[in-house]
């Protein structure tokens, strides 16, 4: 069999991962392939202790490695500027292209696999979600008998590592953020983990793949997690659930919901329990039923996992046609279809509320009165002693199930009664 020829560009912790990886499993992966897999050429601006390059050939401008003798392009440079430069020059030259490039394929993904199909070259983006967790194969492979009917997914690591020492160490955000960076575990720009980005570059991908349509990064509804505070974690706690930074997509009638947000879970459900830096995405599938995927989402072994898998498969495929291989979104293009994404008004949740009120007679009664002329049924309450000194007390309610609409509009109307101080903390509550 001839060797495939690899031009890996971007060393970073993924690319040096990658490199090694390539290195220390050698025989493994070649007989996964069936064929040899060589790194011809490296392109990255500057050199990466963590791997020894040897002989391999360097070229300090990434775009000149697409012009040498390689079959496929592994693309780890992230970002969406010369790593988007990078694979469409690739895919026109009939190069096949490896990417763990999230951002990329959320935000271009739809131009790009157009392209690569008229080009009939493969984009693989297994490590683009949840790292080494194979949700991608399982998505495109695994389930495809099934009809998806809804995921939810932990899919950032640094801020479910932000809420788990929260919960676990009552620590203040900005302290682990800032250890989440030094780990490695969080973005470059780290607001694309704490306001929800990086997880709904993610989500995106989940759903075209579980709903056979287009990516639509533009239409998701995101929230982060900037505004949860110690007093909401303890409450929830109280309440029997954990506060879990979920991206959910959920196939309804007239459409799809797409939505990243925290989430109050029942804390014996599973992935109640995946804490730290740990990913988790639930998968309900109609024949299936819920299925469960956990692992490490970000890391340079586990994340090189994910590329090196994605090479042996365009490897071992290097000489099929289109039709021979798993389409980029799982299904023949003619088969994608532009499901209409609901605006977050329409989506139905119960829902946590906290509220700061004076502690005298009747103000439960005015709030409850209010709930209930917007059809809201109150599930539980839980009302606090005041602290010394103190006219106001927390008051913390669970809804059941209610239309966001009518929970925003009684929200509002509850923030105006003079018993009220403050916002309301909401918080949505899923029972999955
Ligand atoms: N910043 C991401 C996370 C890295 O924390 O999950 C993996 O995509």
């Amino acid at each position: 069999m001839k060797a495939v020829k690899i031009g890996l560009c971007g060393l970073g912790t993924v690319g040096a991962g990658t490199f090694n990886l390539l290195s220390s499993n050698r025989n493994t992966i070649n007989a996964h392939a069936n064929r040899d897999i060589q790194i011809t050429v490296v392109g990255a601006r500057r050199d990466n202790p963590a791997c020894a390059l040897g002989d391999t050939a360097v070229e300090r401008d990434v775009l000149a490695v697409v012009d040498s003798d390689v079959d496929i392009i592994v693309e780890l440079i992230g970002g969406t500027t010369i790593a988007k430069e990078l694979v469409l020059k690739a895919i026109a030259m009939g190069k096949h292209v490896v990417t763990a490039n999230k951002a990329l394929i959320a935000e271009h993904g739809n131009e790009i696999f157009a392209a690569a199909s008229a080009q009939g070259v493969q984009v693989v983006y297994e490590a683009a979600v949840a790292g080494g967790i194979p949700i991608i194969k399982s998505l495109r492979e695994g389930l495809a008998a099934n009809r998806i009917e809804w995921l939810a997914g932990i899919i950032n690591g640094t801020g479910n590592f932000i809420l788990t020492e929260m919960r676990d160490k009552g620590r203040v955000f900005t302290d682990v953020l800032a250890e989440a960076q030094a780990l490695g575990y969080a973005e470059a720009d780290p607001t694309f983990d704490v306001e929800g980005i990086d997880a709904a570059h993610k989500l995106v991908i989940l759903a075209a793949l579980a709903f056979g349509m287009p990516l639509r990064f533009d239409a998701v509804y995101t929230e982060g997690i900037g505004n949860i505070e110690p007093a909401d974690v303890t409450y929830a706690e109280e309440l029997g659930y954990r506060i879990k930074h979920l991206g959910i997509a959920r196939r309804r009638e007239h459409g799809v919901e797409l939505r990243v947000h925290p989430t109050l879970v029942p804390e014996n459900r599973l992935i109640a329990q995946v804490d730290g830096v740990m990913n988790a995405v639930m998968v309900q599938g109609d024949a299936v039923g819920p299925t469960l995927y956990y692992g490490a989402g970000a890391g340079a072994g586990p994340t090189a996992s994910a590329v090196v898998a994605d090479i042996i498969d365009v490897a071992r495929h290097i000489d099929a046609t289109g039709d021979q291989r798993v389409a980029h979104l799982g299904v023949a293009e003619s088969a994608i279809i532009d499901l209409p994404v609901l605006d977050i008004s329409e989506v139905e949740t119960a829902c946590y509320l906290r509220a700061s009120v004076l502690d005298k007679p009747g103000v439960l009664s005015s709030i409850a009165q209010i709930m209930s002329s917007h059809g809201i049924s109150i599930e539980a309450i839980i009302q606090k002693q005041p602290e010394a000194g103190q006219d106001h007390v927390p008051l913390i309610m669970l809804t059941n199930l209610s239309s966001e609409l009518n929970l925003r509009t009684a929200i509002s109307e509850i923030e105006q009664l003079d018993t009220v101080a403050g916002a309301l903390v909401s918080i949505r509550v899923e029972a999955l």
